[in-house]
C-alpha cells in the first residue's frame, strides 16, 4: 500500500485555507493510502509560545483533526514528539543538507522577517526536519498547500542525495496539491495568503469562529468595483471567494460563474457566508463531542503514537545500519 504524510502545526487554530488547501485532500485520499496525519508539535517550538497555552492547542489540534473527519482507524493520527525517530533523523539528514539549500527557502526569509527578535537555529533547519517527517514512513505522496512546495523538493533532494551515497533507503516523495484551493487568499489582502499567524484577523477564517464571526468577515472581504462574479486573475479578491465557494459546494468554478451571472457581489457574499457556515456546522459539533472526552483523545494519540513508531523505527534501523553507526 503506497503512504502519505501531511501535518499541520498546532499553534491556534486550524485556518479555511489550512482545511481547503490540505485537509480536504486528507480525507479525500484516506480510502487509497495507508495515511499518517501528524500535528507537527516540535515545528511549532521554532516561535516563541506559553508553554500552558500550547499544550491546550496541541490537544484542541488533535479535536480538530477528528473533527474534519480524519478516520484515525483508517489512518495514523499523532504527535510528532511522541516519535522519537523523527528528532534522530532530522539529525541525521541535517549532516546531509546544505547552507546553500537553507539559504534558498522563501519560507525561512518570510519567517525571519516577521519574527526579528527571534531567528532561531530551528527556524533555519526547519526543513530538515519536515524531511524527516516525510521520510521516515518511506511516504509516496505528501498532500499539502501550494507554499510548501519548495520544503517538499527539498525532502526529495535529500532522499536522492541520501540514497546515492549509501544505497536505496527512503523512497521518493512526490508532492500533491489540489488544482483548485491549494493556496487560499487572505479575506483583507487578497494578495496575500490567508494565515494563522496573519496580524489582521478579518482576513483569516478560523473553523472555530462562530458563525456570527464567519459572516461578518465574509461581508466584510475585500473584493473591487467591477461587481461582476467572474474568476479571474484581476479581480483577485473574488476569484479567491469563488475558489471558496467552489471548494466548499463541491462544485465547479464555471457552475459558480454561471449561477451569480448578473448578480452583485452583495448577494453571492451572502450566500457564500450561509455555505461557509453551514460546512462547518458538523465539524463545530464534533469538535464539542470530541473536547468533552479526553481519555478517548488520550487513546488515539497513543495508539497513533504506537504505530508510527513501529514503522519509523523500521526505517531507521536501515538507515543507521547504512550510515556505520554500531
Ligand atoms: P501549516 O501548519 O502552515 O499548514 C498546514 C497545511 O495547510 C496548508 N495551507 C494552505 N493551503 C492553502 N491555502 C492556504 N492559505 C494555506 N495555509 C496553509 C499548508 O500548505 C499545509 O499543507 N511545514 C508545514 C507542516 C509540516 C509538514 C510536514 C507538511 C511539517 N512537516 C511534512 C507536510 C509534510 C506547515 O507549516 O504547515
Amino acid at each position: 500500500e503506497k503512504v502519505i504524510f501531511s501535518g499541520a502545526q498546532p499553534t491556534g487554530s486550524l485556518t479555511l485555507g489550512n482545511y481547503i488547501g490540505a485537509i480536504q485532500n486528507w480525507k479525500a485520499l484516506e480510502q487509497d493510502y495507508q495515511c499518517l496525519y501528524s500535528i507537527v508539535d516540535l515545528h511549532s517550538l521554532t516561535i516563541r509560545h506559553d508553554p500552558k497555552v500550547f499544550r491546550e492547542s496541541c490537544l484542541s489540534f488533535l479535536a480538530q483533526y477528528l473533527a474534519c473527519g480524519l478516520d484515525p482507524e483508517r489512518n495514523i493520527i499523532f504527535f510528532q514528539s511522541h516519535v522519537r525517530q523523527h528528532a534522530e533523523l532530522n539529525w541525521i539528514l541535517s549532516c546531509n543538507t546544505y547552507l546553500g539549500e537553507l539559504n534558498r527557502m522563501t519560507q525561512f526569509k518570510e519567517k525571519s522577517e516577521k519574527h526579528k527578535d527571534n531567528i532561531n537555529a530551528g527556524l533555519y533547519t526547519y526543513p530538515v526536519l519536515q524531511a524527516a517527517d516525510i521520510l521516515l514512513y518511506q511516504t509516496n505522496l505528501v498532500p499539502v498547500g501550494e507554499d510548501q512546495r519548495q520544503h517538499i523538493e527539498l525532502a526529495r533532494d535529500i532522499a536522492i542525495r541520501f540514497n546515492n551515497a549509501y544505497g536505496k533507503t527512503f523512497e521518493l516523495p512526490d508532492i500533491y496539491v489540489g488544482k483548485v484551493g491549494a493556496r487560499i487568499m487572505s479575506l483583507q489582502e487578497p494578495e496575500n495568503k490567508m494565515s494563522k499567524s496573519d496580524s489582521n484577523v478579518n482576513g483569516t477564517i478560523f473553523l472555530l469562529d462562530s458563525n456570527d464571526v464567519i459572516v461578518k468577515k465574509m461581508k466584510r472581504s475585500v473584493t473591487d468595483s467591477e461587481n461582476t462574479v467572474v474568476y479571474r486573475d484581476e479581480q483577485p479578491g473574488i476569484k479567491n471567494l469563488i475558489t471558496i465557494y467552489s471548494k466548499l459546494a463541491e462544485c465547479s468554478v464555471q457552475e459558480v460563474e454561471e449561477k451569480y451571472a448578473g448578480k452583485g457581489y452583495g448577494t453571492f457574499k451572502g450566500d457564500l457566508a450561509e455555505i461557509v457556515v453551514e460546512s462547518l456546522k458538523p465539524f463545530k459539533d464534533k469538535y464539542e463531542a470530541y473536547m468533552t472526552d479526553p481519555d478517548y483523545i488520550v487513546g488515539i494519540y497513543r495508539r497513533g503514537a504506537e504505530r508510527a513508531a513501529e514503522i519509523a523505527e523500521k526505517t531507521m534501523k536501515g538507515v543507521r545500519e547504512k550510515i556505520g553507526l554500531v
